[in-house]
This record gives structure tokens, C-alpha cells and sequence, in this order.
């Protein structure tokens, strides 16, 4: 019989308490697939200022907990909820996290005690299954944030009659972001000189937060399988494929899944009508509702091309910027963009709307009501990102029937697959090259099905709807890489 493992899963955003990305997604809803697969999982996560205590039950649980930072003892408290049956903890520290945003300042500008504040977070989750008396088989931790997880067990808790024999997972959400941080933080960090090398944690003369926690996770994993060959040359590593290449077969991509609890036509509460793969009626319902919203021409066939994103240069925005106007110009189509991010991509994506009135609808902020929205009604979903680990909007639309037009890249060309003019298969269209002019004639060759192949459109909304990217698939695959890291 297969055993039941105890696991820990330490990341920096968790769905629905804290979110900036497809982060919180993955960490919302492994666990709760992990658990319904047998195991036992806790969450452990910072308790962020905008965390609302009341609205998620959290209930105070340890005060005061003892954290020790190179020489210094610090001190935090801890408070607890639960999601569907997983324990979820949070770190309560005024110093790192009594402050606006998780990372940054409103600015945008990174907060420069960054490394302190989610090495004494790491440490501290640490530190609390200690005092609870939780003895994982896993610490699985996530990105730059938690990296040092992995380190803390090889170099402080070797020895522990609780951490001991815990083997670590450390999941790459993207590699774009490593957390490099001055080296004055090193020792405050716990990490001792010996291992300031190039090897671990060295970068430059900076500290490389993620670096250093590949050395030392016991396995290392990324988001897609495509990501994870892309990472392994030197353009996709950013520096890190030497090092990623290094632990052979112990780095892998795993794909996310979908939570098909949250995104499901068929049951979605934030929709105003439900459809299914039999009955698509209220996708109609739902995109009259979307072009009332952003203020288009209500135009039932008329294709609305939705866009959900990060405003951040990694989500090939600029190319989109760059045709979006033409696109309207030239062809019979709408869109609409919900996102925030970079100041000069808010104020370009939301000023446009004034300028092309009926035809393009914005949203500058973040809401999930109007993501919701948008999924069911708009015809199709563009992603031309310059680079993607996973992505998890494709699959959301995959399920909503709302066809992906995306850059064939990383787990964008794992979801997607390319339709085929001449048998009307496939689930969307797919681009190589990262210009404005592939974006644009792909949009083309979409917006061109939808008027003269809607028998084949129509083949591929169904292709595209039974698609399985449910998470209890992805979560069998940690799994499985869990008890390898135990095997071995
Ligand atoms: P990334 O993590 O790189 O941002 P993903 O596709 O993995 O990309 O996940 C993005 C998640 O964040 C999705 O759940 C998406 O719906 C959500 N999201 C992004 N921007 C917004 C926004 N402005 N409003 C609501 N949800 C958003
Ligand atoms: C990152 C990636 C995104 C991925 C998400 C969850 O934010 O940019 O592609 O889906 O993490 O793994």
C-alpha cells in the first residue's frame, strides 16, 4: 500500500488570501489535490497587511514564536485557517509584512529588505513545524521566496529529530525572478560564508536566492515541460541553466492544472449565465453581458478577442500594443484587456478605450470577477508572451470554450494545440515568432475562422472544452516526484 506523506508547503501567495499570480493559483490548489490523493499537507504562508482576518476565519495560534536570524532572535506570531480540510498557517511579523503590497512599494520599486524579510519567513515556517511537532517527509517550497527552505534543512537541520529526514522539492514559477540581494544580508540570512560560492548561492557578488536553493533541493521542478527544456539553454535559464542542468534528471517540468472547482461554465457563481460543451447558449448570454461591461458595440458576431494579464513585459504585451490598433482598423473585431502592472502599459491599454469607442473595452486593476467574465465571453484569449512556465488563463479559456491565440512558448505550446486548416482540428492558434506582425496575422487567421470556417470553430470550442487539465493528473506527478526524492 502506498504511504501517506507529510508534507509542507511554504510559499509566498496562496489563493484567495494572497494573490499577484498564477502562484497563488498552484499553491491554492495542490495541496487540497494532494490531500484528496491520501496525504497529509499544511500551507504555510506570510501574513500580509491586506490579509483579512476576519473574512477567512483566522484564528490566533502561537505567540510568541522564536526565530533565530544569524545572531539576532526574532520574534513573530502565528495564526491559522483552513481551505477545504488543509491547515493553513500564517507568519504575523510587523517589521516584514505590516506594509502595502508583497514585494514591492505602490511604485513598483522592490523592497530592499526583500532577502530578510522571506529568509526570516522560510525560517520561520521551519521553525514552526518544529513547535507544532509536524514532522514532513517533504518540504516542498516556491521561486526565490521560499528557495532557502531547502538550504536551511541540508545546513541547520540535518540533525533534527523532526526536520531530519525531510527531503525538499523547490518549484520554479519563473525563472525571471531569483531574488539576487546584497551580500551584507548573508549572515543575517543563517547561510555561513563557506557557502558564498559560485556553486550556491554567489552571483555576481550579490546573493541569488534561487540559485543557492537549487544546489540544495533534493529535487527541483518547473511548471511545464517545454519551460523546463527552454530553461536548460542559456537564453531561457537567465543565467541559472548551468546550474539547472547540473542536477540531471532531479530537474523536471511538471504542468499546473486547472482548479476546475473555481472555472467551470457550468457552475462559475461570477458568470451571469452557465454553458456547457451541449449547451452553449448562455456563452451568448455571457458575451452580450462582457460587451455591455466594457462598453462595446453589442454585436453578437462580432468576435471579442479577451485579454487577463499581468501588465509585465514577460506577457508580450508590447507586440500587442504595437498591432492593436491596426488589428481594429483593418478587421471586424473587438477587445477587451483586464490588467495591472507597468505604468506605461496601464496608461497606453487604458486610455485606449477613448480612442476607439465600441471597439476596445479596458480595465486597468485587478479583478476577478470581470477574469471570470471574460473567459466565458469573449470568442478568444490572447497571450502572446515572450516567455510562459505554465499559464494558466489558456487552460481556463480551453475550458470556457474561448479559443487561445498564444505565442508558442513554454506551457502555452504544451496546452495549445495548433489548428489545422485542412481537418478543423485543434484547440487555438499558436505564433513563433515574438513580433507584433505574427501577432497580428494570427489574430488575423482567428478572426478569419470565426467569419468563414464556423464549422470548423465551432469543432474546435468542443475539442477545446474536453480538455483534461484537471490538477488531480498534475498532482499524481508531484507525487510521484515526492517519493523519488524519498526513494533516492
Ligand atoms: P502569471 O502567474 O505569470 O501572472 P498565470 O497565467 O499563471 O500568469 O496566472 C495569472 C493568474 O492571475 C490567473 O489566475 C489570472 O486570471 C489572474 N490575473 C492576472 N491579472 C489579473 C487581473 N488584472 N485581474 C484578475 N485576475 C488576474
Ligand atoms: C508564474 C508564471 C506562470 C505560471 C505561474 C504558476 O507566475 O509566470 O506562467 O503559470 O507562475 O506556476
Amino acid at each position: 500500500m502506498k504511504s501517506r506523506l507529510k508534507i509542507v508547503m511554504i510559499a509566498s501567495e496562496c489563493e484567495p488570501y494572497a494573490k499577484s499570480g498564477g502562484l497563488a493559483d498552484v499553491v491554492g490548489s495542490l495541496p487540497v489535490a494532494l490531500q484528496e490523493l491520501g496525504h497529509e499537507v499544511i500551507v504555510i504562508l506570510p501574513k500580509y497587511a491586506e490579509i483579512d482576518s476576519i473574512r477567512f476565519s483566522l484564528q490566533p495560534f502561537l505567540s510568541p514564536l522564536g526565530v533565530w536570524m544569524g545572531n539576532t532572535e526574532e520574534w513573530c506570531s502565528v495564526h491559522t485557517t483552513s481551505k477545504h480540510g488543509v491547515a493553513v498557517y500564517f507568519i504575523e511579523s510587523d517589521k516584514y509584512f505590516a506594509r502595502w503590497g508583497y514585494y514591492h512599494d505602490a511604485d513598483m520599486n522592490d523592497y530592499l529588505d526583500n532577502a530578510r524579510r522571506f529568509g526570516f519567513f522560510t525560517r520561520a515556517a521551519l521553525q514552526l513545524c518544529r513547535d507544532i511537532g509536524f514532522r514532513p517527509d517533504i518540504v516542498h517550497v516556491h521561486d526565490w521566496q521560499t528557495a532557502l527552505g531547502a538550504a536551511y534543512l541540508k545546513i541547520w537541520h540535518w540533525n533534527d529529530p523532526l526536520l531530519g529526514r525531510a527531503r525538499s522539492v523547490l518549484t520554479i514559477h519563473n525563472i525571471a525572478h531569483q531574488g539576487v540581494y546584497d551580500r551584507a544580508d548573508f549572515e543575517y540570512l543563517g547561510l555561513q560564508w563557506g557557502n558564498f560560492t559560485t556553486e550556491k548561492f554567489e552571483d555576481h557578488g550579490k546573493i541569488n536566492m534561487l540559485k543557492g536553493g537549487i544546489y540544495y533541493a533534493d529535487m527541483v521542478n518547473t511548471v511545464s515541460p517545454s519551460y523546463a527544456n527552454e530553461t536548460r539553454t542559456p537564453v531561457g535559464g537567465n543565467g541559472l541553466a548551468p546550474y539547472l542542468n547540473a542536477k540531471g534528471e532531479r530537474y523536471l517540468g511538471i504542468l499546473n492544472g486547472a482548479d476546475y472547482h473555481v472555472w467551470n461554465p457550468e457552475t462559475d457563481p461570477l458568470i451571469p449565465a452557465h454553458f456547457s460543451r451541449t449547451d452553449l447558449s448562455g456563452k451568448a448570454v455571457c458575451k452580450r453581458e462582457l460587451q455591455k461591461r466594457f462598453l462595446l458595440d453589442v454585436q453578437p458576431d462580432v468576435p471579442v478577442i479577451g485579454v487577463v494579464s499581468r501588465l509585465a513585459a514577460q506577457k508580450g504585451l508590447d507586440l500587442l500594443a504595437a498591432s492593436i490598433e491596426d488589428a481594429v482598423k483593418n478587421m471586424l473585431v473587438q477587445f477587451v484587456v483586464l490588467g495591472s502592472g507597468e505604468k506605461g502599459l496601464a496608461h497606453y491599454f487604458g486610455t485606449l478605450p477613448a480612442r476607439y469607442p465600441g471597439r476596445i473595452g479596458s480595465y486597468i486593476g485587478y479583478n476577478v470577477e470581470l477574469s471570470h467574465l471574460i473567459e466565458a465571453g469573449a470568442d478568444f484569449f490572447l497571450m502572446p508572451s515572450l516567455f510562459e512556465p505554465c499559464g494558466l488563463n489558456q487552460m481556463y479559456s480551453l475550458r470556457y470554450g474561448t479559443l487561445p491565440i498564444v505565442r508558442a512558448t513554454g506551457g502555452l505550446d504544451d496546452t495549445v494545440q495548433q489548428y489545422d486548416e485542412k481537418k478543423g482540428t485543434g484547440t487555438g492558434f499558436k505564433f513563433i515568432q515574438p513580433t507584433a506582425s505574427a501577432l497580428y496575422f494570427t489574430v488575423g487567421w482567428a478572426v478569419s475562422t470565426y467569419y468563414d470556417r464556423k464549422d470548423h470553430l465551432a469543432q474546435m470550442i468542443q475539442q477545446a472544452m474536453s480538455q483534461d487539465y484537471s490538477w488531480d493528473h498534475s498532482a499524481r506527478q508531484y507525487e510521484h516526484l515526492y517519493f523519488r526524492s524519498i526513494a533516492d
